[in-house]
């Protein structure tokens, strides 16, 4: 099948958040990344700072408005600390962001060119749900460090394994997943390559549906999330009620060894939802043989999925911010391409119990 709209990857994840010193720190000391890159008041950056955070292939930045009144600030005021661009890397930004609006994508800045001394690097932005963009950025013509006016930082992070972003998962509001669904195929030429309806993922109280699109070269996976009737709130309502709307809900780093970075993680304070011990007696019937053992990914709290290719082992931080808005998902892939359907029902009961202690179920 033919590509319509080649993207190379995910860029990076760009963040806006109150503090991003500190967002910095907190994303260095416990998840292990490196600070490597630094644009601010010592860089000429008058009016925001941004950090660059890297592991593996991923990318991250964190800006922050450093000024009363920046236009970054009422986001932020609306939504807390949030995903606001999942930056893609194409070929050609004005061929892209031209063809994306010719089939029905909203500009969300048209294509600009930001340079110094070491090159130029073309950007343009189109809008995705709610306050959430896609930028599409070309750097072929620079040989500075990352972007314009960064200034390389050397602030290492004690690394936690994680690899690559395997996924990124949108929450959308009631009826329109599959306005989105068809806004990846129609704009960007992605395909549906899974959907899991009410009765997949349903438990006594909530229910949601899902469906993951991926790109054409198969690197870029999105799935996007609705809630669906249930007799309680779902966690996708809840999140649609503090975000403000709909945006990222979570994104899932990829490890190959998820029994070492989950313990780091658990040592440095991240907390995870826990699978009742029940989850762990019924795992041998469910997945059958793996090379990991039980006892320790129940201490951990790590689930285990299986499909026609293999089982992948995964697990959900609680949230990361104030809100119960963006979490993170670890996942270790042994050849399954799936995204966990047999864990749904065991991981939705425990984010109930979450829910409930936060009064919101
Ligand atoms: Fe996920």
């Amino acid at each position: 099948m033919q590509d319509i709209f080649p993207i190379r990857k995910i860029d990076h994840i760009h963040h806006y958040v109150n503090n991003a010193r500190q967002s910095a720190y907190y994303y260095q000391h416990v998840f292990g990344f490196n600070i490597t890159g630094y644009r601010g008041l010592e860089t000429g950056s008058r009016d925001q700072v941004d950090y660059l955070l890297e592991q593996g292939d991923i990318k991250i930045v964190f800006s922050a408005p450093i000024r009363p009144g920046h236009p970054m600030a009422s986001k932020i005021c609306e939504h807390g600390d949030f995903v606001q661009d999942i930056v893609f890397d194409v070929d050609d930004v004005d061929w892209a962001y031209k063809a994306a609006l010719g089939r029905g994508a909203q500009s969300a800045y048209e294509p600009k060119t930001i340079e110094d001394d070491n090159g130029s690097v073309r950007m343009a932005g189109i809008k995705l749900y709610g306050d959430t963009i896609h930028s599409l950025m070309n750097r072929d013509k620079f040989k500075g460090h990352f972007l314009p006016n960064f200034r390389r930082e050397n602030q290492p992070g004690d690394g936690i394994g994680i690899m690559e972003i395997d996924h990124c998962v949108g929450n959308v509001e009631l009826g329109k997943m599959n306005f989105w669904v068809k806004w990846y195929e129609d704009v960007l030429g992605f395909r549906n390559m899974i959907s899991f309806d009410d009765k997949d993922i349903s438990t006594e109280f909530t229910s949601l549906m899902s469906k993951v699109m991926t790109s054409g070269n198969g690197r870029v996976k999105f799935p996007i999330n609705e809630p669906a009737a249930g007799k309680k709130k779902s966690q996708i309502d809840e999140y649609l009620e503090f975000f403000g709307g709909p945006g990222v809900q979570h994104v899932a780093l990829r490890t190959d060894d998820i029994i070492h970075t989950v313990s780091r993680l658990q040592a440095r304070g991240l907390e995870f939802l826990m699978a009742p011990r029940s989850y762990y007696d019924m795992l041998p019937d469910r997945v059958g043989k793996i090379d990991e053992d039980i006892e320790e990914l129940a201490a951990l709290g790590i689930l285990v999925d299986r499909d026609d290719e293999g089982y992948l082992l995964q697990i959900f931080s609680k949230p990361v911010t104030d809100r119960p808005t963006l979490f993170y998902e670890i996942i270790h892939r042994k050849g399954a391409k799936s995204f966990g359907k047999g864990n749904f029902k065991a991981l939705f009961e425990a984010i109930e119990r979450e829910q409930a202690l936060r009064g919101t179920l």
